[in-house]
Order: C-alpha cells, then structure tokens, then sequence
C-alpha cells in the first residue's frame, strides 16, 4: 500500500515538472518579443547630429582612431601638420571600415587595399568615390564631429 502511495507521489512530481516547464516554455516566448520590442526601442543616440571626439590632445599627430556618430562609425586623423578632419568611417568600395596608417599618413582600408587621402579623396585601389567628410569643430580643447549638411 505504501509503495502503491510512492507510484503515485513519484508520477504526480514527474507530471508537475513537465506542466511547469510547458508553462515556463510558453510565458517566455509570450515574454521574450515583447522585451525585444521594448529593448528595440532606439535611443536618442541613433540620431545624434554630433559628438565628442575626445580632446585635441589625446589625438597625436599623425594618427587616428574611429568613432561613432549615431549609427556610423567616422574616422577622426589628425595630420602631422596638427589639422584635425573626420570622415565617414565605411569604405565606399564594399563597406568596410577603413583606419588610419601612420606609416602610410593617410586612410587606408584592409579588405582590398584601398586609400585615401588626407581630405578623403580615393587616390588608389578599388574604392570609386571619396570618404563623406564630417564637420569639426573644436569647442575649448574638445574635438567635436557633426554631420556635414
Ligand atoms: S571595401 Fe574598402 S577597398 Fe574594398
């Protein structure tokens, strides 16, 4: 009799473990797009017209570094000469991001050997068009990169 009680103690704990886990499989996937919906939500950072660059002097001359400007990456160089320009970061061959050679002093991009000048002019390789240039501005020692108009 007792062991006949245990039979039906052990099923109705097997029976409790697949209805919880039914019910957790389905309050998730009623959960998950809801929390994608309002995780997808964009920020005001997306639309952002400008940015900081950092300051004049953490960027050494003849060099460069990449940042974001909403949701494009700008390439940010600083000349030898100490000129500051931005240019959009994406390679206007296939997309990639191009960066800065020093050893070169100008833009170049890894994926086919493409290079710009320092006004983002394509000057070798297969990229077609110039860099889409950015506008500058130093407020104070801070380098600030906007959206050309
Ligand atoms: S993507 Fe830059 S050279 Fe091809």
């Amino acid at each position: 009799m007792n062991e006949e009680k245990n039979k039906h103690t052990k099923r109705r704990s097997i029976i409790n473990i697949i209805l919880w886990g039914g019910l957790s499989g389905f309050a998730a996937s009623v959960a998950y797009p809801i929390i994608r919906f309002l995780t997808s939500i964009p920020d005001a950072a997306a639309g952002a017209r400008s940015v900081s660059a950092g300051t004049v002097d953490e960027l050494a001359p003849n060099s460069g570094k990449v940042i974001r400007l909403g949701d494009k990456p700008v390439i940010v160089i600083k000349t030898s000469a100490g000129d500051i320009r931005a240019f959009s970061a994406t390679c206007t061959h296939l997309a990639c991001i191009v960066q800065y050679r020093d050893d070169l002093e100008h833009i170049w991009c890894a994926c086919h050997d493409g290079h710009f000048n320092l006004r983002g002019k394509n000057i070798a390789g297969p990229p077609p068009r110039p860099l889409e240039p950015f506008e500058v501005n130093i407020r104070g020692n801070e380098i600030i990169v906007s959206k050309a108009y």
